[in-house]
């Protein structure tokens, strides 16, 4: 994963545009350590940024064209400044072009643009590699022409973008964390009002690790949506008692006075995934304040046997890591991060360990699941940002 430096990324901007670029933009990639697929049921979660992310060099053109490259990509687009714009086929530069889309429908007026991006985040894998180049997106054109929008809205947008546009029902957590992200904190975030606290993610002699099982999340975007769908199912039939407007407003203790009006397996197992991992959420809030990373890395174990039994968006890659983890003495804690069905988990490991964790893991993931896993150390970091 090559970090790329200004100069690296004015000479490629260059030699694609012939011209250097105006300015440089980077923003993060997020994990989420706990609180997953609770954003859209309006519950609270804990991501981070990171210090992997999608870098965009940019500069105005008079001939009213928006020029998209990538260094990751081959496929380059080039379309003329029009009122609206829709997603074409399943190319990358949909998720920039869905950005600049919304801004023009909201009546900004814009020039013409060369951008070129380049990402070192592992596309696809859970660690919002979307929202990062959503939101350097709509970052960079907030400040190339001044359009005043706020840090929140910048999020929503990128939300809005994803849902409407790209056409995945994803809640807002990803986005929020990108914009909003900061050094060494964790952002507890509540989806449902959208106010956050920052807490000190202090891991002592341990270390965050990410480890990709390289599984391809083919059926990500449509086993999302479904599980959406569930929720949204699950929902009605408790709201035939409860007046509540989220999964999320029920506790565990109400939840299990009224489950029986589901009526249904599966969408009892989807709601008790929700209301369980806000609960372990708020656990792991105070575990961190307390200082006590054990019991905050028992709450990361139980959020993902909940993910893998009741809300089924694990799968063999994860949860072969997560079991190794459970066997591995100086690992704390371990689950899958972001939607699923492939992509990360994380890992809380002692420092000195990182190695021989990382070669017993590959070794053991690999004899399992027949090719490797990637494992490397994250940085907390802060949230999208001018570098040029
Ligand atoms: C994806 C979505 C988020 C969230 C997570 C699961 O990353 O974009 O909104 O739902 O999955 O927690």
């Amino acid at each position: 994963m090559k970090v790329m430096n200004t100069d690296a990324i004015i000479k490629e901007f260059s030699s694609e545009y012939e011209k250097t670029p105006d300015h440089i933009f980077f923003c993060p990639g997020r994990v989420n350590l706990i609180g997953e697929h609770i954003d859209y049921n309006g519950g609270k979660v804990m991501p981070c940024a990171i210090s992997l992310g999608t870098w965009l060099a940019v500069s105005k053109n008079n001939n009213k064209q928006l020029r998209f490259s990538s260094l990751n990509f081959p496929e380059k687009a080039d379309f003329h400044l029009q009122d609206s714009y829709s997603k074409t086929g399943k190319e990358w530069f949909n998720y920039p072009l869905g950005v600049i889309n919304e801004i023009i429908q909201t009546g900004d007026a814009i020039s013409g643009l060369d951008m070129l991006f380049y990402g070192n985040l592992p596309i696809g894998a859970g660690l919002s590699s979307s929202a990062s180049i959503e939101v350097v997106t709509g970052f960079a054109l907030n400040k190339l022409f001044r359009l005043n929008i706020s840090e929140k809205n910048l999020a929503l947008m990128g939300k809005k973008v994803e849902n409407e546009f790209i056409g995945v029902n994803s809640g807002i957590m990803d986005q929020f964390a990108v914009v909003m992200g900061r050094k060494d904190q964790t952002i507890l975030l509540n989806c449902d009002t959208l106010e956050f606290d920052y807490l000190p993610f202090k891991t002592g002699d341990y270390i965050l690790a990410i480890i990709n099982s390289n599984k391809e999340r083919t059926l990500a975007d449509s086993k999302y949506n479904e599980r959406f769908e569930e929720c949204g199912r699950a929902l009605k039939a408790l709201k035939k008692k409860l007046k509540v407007d989220n999964l999320c407003d029920i506790s565990l203790s109400e939840f299990e006075e009224n489950r029986h009006l589901i009526n249904d397996p599966v969408l009892d197992k989807r709601a008790l995934h929700v209301i369980s991992e806000n609960f372990r959420v708020g656990e792991a809030r105070d575990a961190l304040k307390n200082n006590d990373l054990v019991s905050f890395g028992k709450e990361m174990y139980a959020s993902h046997q909940s993910l893998k039994d009741w809300y089924e968006v694990s799968g063999k890659e994860l949860d072969t890591i997560v079991e190794f983890c459970k066997t591995y003495d100086d690992c704390i804690g371990a689950r899958m991060t972001g939607a699923g069905f492939g992509g990360c988990a994380i890992a809380l490991v002692k420092n000195n360990k990182l190695a021989d964790f990382s070669s017993k893991l590959t070794k053991y993931y690999n004899g399992k699941i027949g090719y490797k896993c990637d494992v490397f150390a994250s940085d907390i970091g802060d949230g999208v940002r001018k570098l040029h």
